[in-house]
């Protein structure tokens, strides 16, 4: 479950990495000076005497309609295509300590998610002390309910430990996903279990506790049966039933509600904090159009709105207009008929915006015409 979510997520974030079209090869197979293999359409910036290099502009195809990102290549799939069962299935070839994995976690993790896993600031925390006694797993949940409900945390919450493997390898770093070898994932899964306080066969992960493909079908998450309730065979649906029929199996405290859910209407919270209660003059609650300008007859108001609207390109020929006040110009403008004239003002024509660029009424529109018309007779 977090598997697909996460591996969508990963997905989307190649396209939007990628869209920033930088590329520096089309080649998998190509290593950098690093040692690290580049797959093509990653982001790689070989840095030379302090400076970042520069790098290929992408010229990979583009999505139909899209304007941004572009179509993933076959080799970047293949790179991102990677299935890590619970049950070891795809696990890579490798391993890693505890202590190599302090380390990493020090150089490329920690600023974002804290020292020793704590998170805040938004980052999430990957550890909530002691996994089996501090963290609420969702198993303890469901025996021993309450409102606050379980821990959404790696040691209480996630059932298998492939997913954390997996979730690393292609998440994490954040800025740069799939930058991180497999002996390095190893290393930080295993960091990250020892600091949660998980044990493998009842020994807790010591500085020098290898984590590797061959030993990590042993990690039992604190969570494993607790995700769900159980639903296969004949009782699942009564299961599932009574699972969500105790709100506080899932940290609520009332009965869920689709309708009706209100006791009256429903209270509209103001922003909070902003710290001004008491407006002068006070906040509308009616949207009013501005008041229109008292102005004395008809002729007033198409005259105000020639001048504020249309002079600017009917005062000269200079656009190409009819100019105001040019007898032939606008007994030839006449000669299609009013109507036509009406016409190609509202909808436009040529260098004429629709309706002079405004936004009058069709009626108020047409009197400034007659206006302009009954001044270059
Ligand atoms: C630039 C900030 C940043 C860095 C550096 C970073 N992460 Fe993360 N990490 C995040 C964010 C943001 C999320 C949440 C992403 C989400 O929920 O979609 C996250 C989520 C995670 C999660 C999942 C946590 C959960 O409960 O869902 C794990 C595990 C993780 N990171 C491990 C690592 C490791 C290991 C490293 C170092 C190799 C690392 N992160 C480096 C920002 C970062
Ligand atoms: C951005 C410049 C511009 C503005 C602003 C503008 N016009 Fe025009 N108008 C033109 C041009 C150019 C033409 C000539 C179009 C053509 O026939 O090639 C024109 C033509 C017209 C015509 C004649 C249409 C026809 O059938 O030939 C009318 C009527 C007209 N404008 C009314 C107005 C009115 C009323 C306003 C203001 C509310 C206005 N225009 C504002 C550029 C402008």
């Amino acid at each position: 479950m977090f598997k697909s979510y996460h591996k969508l997520v990963s997905m989307v974030t190649i396209v939007a990495l990628a869209s920033v079209s930088a590329m520096a090869t089309s080649d998998v197979s190509r290593t950098y000076a690093n040692g690290k293999k580049v797959i093509d359409g990653g982001m790689t910036y070989p840095v030379k005497n302090g400076k970042t290099s520069s790098y290929y502009v992408n010229t990979q195809k583009a999505y139909k309609n899209i304007r941004f990102g572009r179509v993933a290549t076959a080799n970047e799939i293949k790179a991102w295509d990677m299935d890590i069962m619970p049950d070891g299935t795809g696990l890579p070839d490798g391993k890693g300590s505890v202590e190599e994995g302090d380390e990493i976690y020090e150089a490329k993790c920690s600023a974002c998610h804290f020292d020793f896993g704590a998170g805040g600031s938004g980052y999430p925390a990957l550890q909530q002390g002691n996994a089996y006694e501090m963290q609420k797993t969702l198993k303890l949940q469901r025996l021993h309910p309450d409102d606050d409900g379980p821990k959404r945390n790696i040691g209480s919450y996630w059932p298998y430990a492939s997913t954390l493997f997996w979730y690393i390898k292609t998440g994490m770093p954040h800025p740069a996903p799939m930058s991180l070898t497999d002996d390095e994932v190893y290393a930080l899964v295993a960091y990250i279990l020892s600091i949660n306080e998980i044990q493998i066969d009842g020994e807790d992960l010591e500085d020098e506790f290898i984590l590797s493909k061959e030993n990590f079908s042993k990690i039992v998450m604190p969570n494993k049966d607790g995700f769900i309730p159980k639903i296969e065979g004949k009782n699942g649906l009564e299961n599932i039933r009574n699972f969500y029929d105790k709100p506080k199996n899932f940290g609520g405290n009332k009965k869920r509600c689709m309708k009706n859910c209100f006791d009256g209407k429903p209270k509209v919270a103001r922003i909070q904090g902003v710290g001004i209660s008491d407006y002068n003059p006070p906040i509308s609650e009616k949207k009013e159009k501005p008041a229109k300008k008292e102005v004395a007859g008809i002729k007033n108001v198409a005259k105000d709105t020639y001048e504020s609207s249309c002079a600017v390109c009917h005062g000269t020929d200079a656009m190409g207009a009819p100019v105001f006040g040019d007898k032939k110009a606008w007994a030839t403008v006449l000669k299609k008929g009013l109507d036509k004239v009406y016409e190609n003002g509202i909808h436009g024509i040529n260098g004429m915006p629709p309706k002079g660029g405004t936004l009058l009424e069709d009626a108020a529109f047409k009197s400034v015409v007659d206006y302009i018309i009954s001044q270059s007779k």
